[in-house]
């Protein structure tokens, strides 16, 4: 008898391996400063590894309540109403998950039936579109204004169909740095106010907006926040994007159809981390500064590409600045953004992201990511290199 291997038919057929690995990988091989993928280069508080060790010693190594341990949950409430003024039942509103992006892909399996509509502002985090279709979605791709990145709010209101049953937003906004005014996140309620449409917010950079400006959470807005998941990540607010430990705060009736597709997905996540969270989040300090720290970051990074003949797109929140290619004097100006990037790392000796890739269909407008969640160090290295352009 033989053994063979029965064919698969791929229910992904269209995707493959993401921009990320790919630069990070070229980045490795050519030993150029990676300022591609969006992790910091720095290491976390030393506090927090300790306050996980102090729980595993203390015996918290079992399964916690599929939801999230109580003690995390009641501090992301108590966060929320602090700072959005709205009061999420730790019980019944709040689940912990596997990041953001476990969060998200079970927030769509949950409600989106085949053929509803999902519409995604583009550019968008790379793992929506796959996520809408696996749960047989249709993505409706809708384009945010290029150039300034922000909502078009008459492009939205026509994408709307009966079939159209979420909308998923991100502010502050990967890849861009773009963060949606108070208006427009009124403009919006506004839209939505006559529809059935579900709000998906992903709001993981939230603790990264810069001064002047302002945070807008859905949760600040009555007719948003009765309609929403909100979606954040331990990750990017504490350095710790491995950790992979992430948040979603949503009406009662939403939990709990999140939470029958989360209970047969991820069921728990890990008890350790989370009661360390629980017990860092007392502090309320190292949120608060985090704009600081960025902010700081963000006008090294912004002082030196002035320097160079990259035009500055504007940087209002994230850790991502991006950079508009066509003024160059180098010839490589005229490639296209993916191979341009790949001339940049290979070349120049610093990694970047295509714009590129946060689109369907791959729109090129020359404008390429750079992460500056970095050590000083890393980015005045990366700054000398891109010093020569
Ligand atoms: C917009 C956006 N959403 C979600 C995520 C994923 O967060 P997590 O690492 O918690 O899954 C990222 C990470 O880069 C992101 O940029």
């Amino acid at each position: 008898m033989s053994a063979h291997t029965p064919t698969l038919i791929s229910k992904a057929p269209h995707m493959g391996t993401t921009i990320f690995t790919v630069m990070s990988a070229l980045a490795a091989e050519k030993g150029a400063v990676n300022l591609g993928q969006g992790f910091p280069d720095f290491p976390c508080d030393p506090r927090l590894p300790e306050l996980v060790s102090d729980a595993m010693r203390e015996g918290l190594n079992q399964y916690p309540p599929m939801t999230g341990v109580a003690p995390l949950r009641e501090a992301v409430s108590r966060k929320i109403e602090a700072l959005y003024g709205r009061h999420y039942d730790p019980a019944s509103e709040i689940t912990i998950t596997a990041g953001a992006t476990q969060a998200i892909l079970t927030i769509i399996l949950a409600i989106i039936h085949p053929s509803d509509e999902v519409i995604v502002l583009e550019p968008c985090y790379d793992s929506y579109v796959p996520n809408i279709e696996l749960a047989g979605g249709q993505v409706v791709r809708v384009p945010l204004t290029p150039g300034t990145f922000r909502p078009d709010f008459d492009k939205i209101r026509a994408a709307i169909t009966p079939q159209t049953r979420a909308i998923l937003i991100n502010s502050p906004h990967n890849p861009s740095g773009m963060v949606w005014s108070r208006e427009e996140m009124l403009t919006l309620q506004e839209i939505l106010a006559p529809t059935n449409i579900v709000l998906i917010s992903d709001e993981v950079y939230e603790h990264m907006v810069y001064a002047p400006l302002q945070y807008w959470s859905a949760a600040h807005f009555e007719g948003l926040a009765a309609r929403a998941f909100i979606v954040s990540s331990f990750g990017k607010t504490y350095h710790v994007t491995g950790w992979k430990v992430g948040t979603v705060a949503a009406p009662a009736a939403y939990t709990a159809e999140f939470r029958k597709v989360h209970q047969f997905n991820v069921f728990t996540v890990n008890t350790p981390m989370q009661h360390a969270l629980a017990r860092y989040m007392a502090d309320p300090a190292p949120y608060l500064e985090l704009p600081a720290f960025y902010q700081r970051k963000r006008d090294l990074f912004r002082e030196g590409l002035a320097q160079t003949q990259f035009k500055l797109l504007p940087g209002e929140g994230t850790y991502f600045q991006c950079v508009d290619i066509s003024g160059l004097a180098v010839p490589e100006k005229n490639l296209g953004e993916a191979e341009f990037c790949k001339w940049l790392t290979t070349e120049i000796g610093v990694a970047a992201i295509p714009l590129s890739a946060f689109y369907g269909n791959g729109f090129d407008q020359k404008v390429i990511r750079f992460c500056f969640a970095k050590q000083d160090d890393t980015l005045r290295a990366a700054l000398g290199k891109l010093a020569r352009l």
